[in-house]
């Protein structure tokens, strides 16, 4: 056998950004910062139901589909196979782009990409207005058997996944320029989905039975041409193409969606997306092995936040829950939900760092925390009369969870014009070293603001 390395090989030197916590840490923030030294910015996860916001020169970009790394001139952004992809959506987030002069020449769409068809955001829809009912009466939420509704994003997020796994009735972007093949897949898939989603919206009763239009197959295929005709140039194998910029020696900057606490398998399920949101989706979503990391940086806020149902163990319900809530702007960037705010959950910040294997710590919203006089961080739950450092990633177990808190006495100073560590307040800087110490993993960046520039590198 040949153990020789073939000459293509690269050291690694790849970045992947992944969200510690449920959503909303400021990936896109991070990403936005750290593609300037990649060159090419990767969406590998989940679907439209990513907001990630991204402040440049004062001005405020949401992007859902498309990697952050597009406000980046001359930088490539890839949505990888492992995105479920509407392309409704992505079209009108290309226009609204190019309408405020980002250039999006750059972006690319894997072939094998799934689409997010109009019956995956109707089923979304009509099953979590099933699952509220469903517990309508029960005194606990159902919160006992972790059922009720998840409050999804209603993107069709779900419901588009399930199809792919169901295989046969799955469209992939590749279809799009494929009339027969589109044709023959849309149809199979609308003769499941109008008996199954008419028969949910009887059982819904009222103005959604009565308004229930079964999906015309032949409407869907046409859209979907459309849509594929206009992303034609952009419809690609993404996998050699990203395998052919490795071996050029060119860095790759994945962009995880969502979060780990968010992630299928190692979340709070079933109070979670449909994805692998952490580092262990790129394999499947992209063809890119790991091997080509060389940093995996968790983003953190300096305190909790979860939007959708599902515990929360830290979730406040005071005045200071809502003073972060208005200070840090805790409202969706995708559905515009205000946020569940709580104190900073080390017990789960480390058991997702844990996960992910992650070389830094992203800890962003310091700022916010200003003008708090006592701050708390959970570092141990009490369950059950019994004091554990463990997470628990299963929802109903979660709900059982009390957390054990340390405090400290918090900081008060304007810190968004703050760029080195040492002029932090002494209150933030013990803030950070506990939370490093507490993790087992150094700081690469502390955030002020949500500017570009309104960052503190640690040299973690
Ligand atoms: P993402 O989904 O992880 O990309 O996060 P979102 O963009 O949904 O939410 C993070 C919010 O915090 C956005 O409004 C950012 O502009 C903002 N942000 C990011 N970092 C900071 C920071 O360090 N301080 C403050 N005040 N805001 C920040
Ligand atoms: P970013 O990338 C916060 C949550 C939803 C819901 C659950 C399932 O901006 O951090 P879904 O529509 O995915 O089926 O909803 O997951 N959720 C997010 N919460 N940020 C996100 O993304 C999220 N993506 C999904 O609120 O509780
Ligand atoms: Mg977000």
């Amino acid at each position: 056998m040949n153990h020789r390395t073939p000459k293509t090989a690269q050291p690694p030197h790849s970045t992947a950004i992944i969200g510690l916590q449920w959503g909303d840490e400021g990936k896109g923030k991070a990403v936005d910062r750290l593609a300037a030294d990649h060159d090419v910015v990767v969406r590998f996860n989940g679907g439209a139901n990513a907001g990630h916001s991204v402040v440049v020169g004062g001005t405020r970009f949401a992007l859902h589909l498309i990697p952050s790394g597009i406000l980046h001139q001359g930088k490539l952004a890839v949505i990888g196979n492992g995105v479920v992809v509407d392309t409704e959506k992505l079209l009108q987030e290309l226009e609204g782009l190019e309408g405020r002069g980002v250039k999006t020449g750059g972006l690319v769409l894997s072939d094998r990409a799934h689409i997010v068809a109009p019956y995956h955001k109707m089923e979304d829809s009509l099953r979590e207005e099933l699952l509220r009912a469903s517990i309508a009466g029960d005194s606990s939420g159902g919160a006992a058997s972790g059922g009720g509704d998840i409050g999804t994003t209603k993107r069709g997020i779900g419901p588009a996944y399930a199809e792919k796994i169901h295989r046969s009735t799955a469209v992939r972007a590749g279809d799009l320029l494929r009339p027969e093949v589109l044709r023959e897949k849309v149809s199979r898939a609308c003769m499941f989905k109008n008996s199954q989603l008419s028969g949910m919206a009887e059982r819904v009763g009222g103005a959604t039975a009565r308004d229930f239009v079964p999906f015309d197959p032949e409407k869907i295929s046409r859209d979907l041409l459309e849509h594929g005709e206009k992303l034609r140039a952009r419809i690609q194998d993404t996998t050699y193409l990203l395998h052919d910029l490795l071996s050029q020696g060119k860095r790759i900057l994945f962009e995880g969606a969502n979060a780990t606490l968010l992630d299928v398998d190692h979340g709070t399920f079933p109070f979670v997306t449909s994805s692998s949101t952490t580092v262990h989706g790129i394999g499947p979503g992209t063809g890119v092995s790991e091997r080509c990391l060389s940093s995996v940086l968790g983003v953190m806020k300096a305190y909790t936040t979860r939007v959708g149902r599902g515990p929360m163990p830290t979730e406040l319900f005071d005045d200071i829950g809502n003073r972060i809530r208005e200070r840090g702007r805790e409202y969706g960037t995708t559905t515009g939900r205000p946020r569940r705010v709580g104190w900073l959950d080390l017990v789960a910040v480390k058991y997702a760092a844990m996960v992910n294997g992650i070389t830094g710590i992203v800890l962003t919203m310091l700022d916010v925390l200003d003008g708090i006089d006592e701050l708390r961080v959970c570092t141990a739950y009490e369950i059950d009369g019994k004091r554990t450092e463990r997470f628990v990633p299963d929802g109903p177990e979660l709900i059982k969870a009390k957390p054990v808190y340390t405090a400290f006495k918090g900081f008060s100073a304007d810190l968004s014009g703050v760029r080195t560590l040492e002029d932090l307040p002494a209150g933030a800087r013990r803030y950070l070293e506990f939370i490093e110490n507490y993790v087992g993993v150094r700081l690469a960046l502390v955030g002020v603001g949500p500017g570009r520039e309104q960052t503190i590198e640690c040299g973690g």
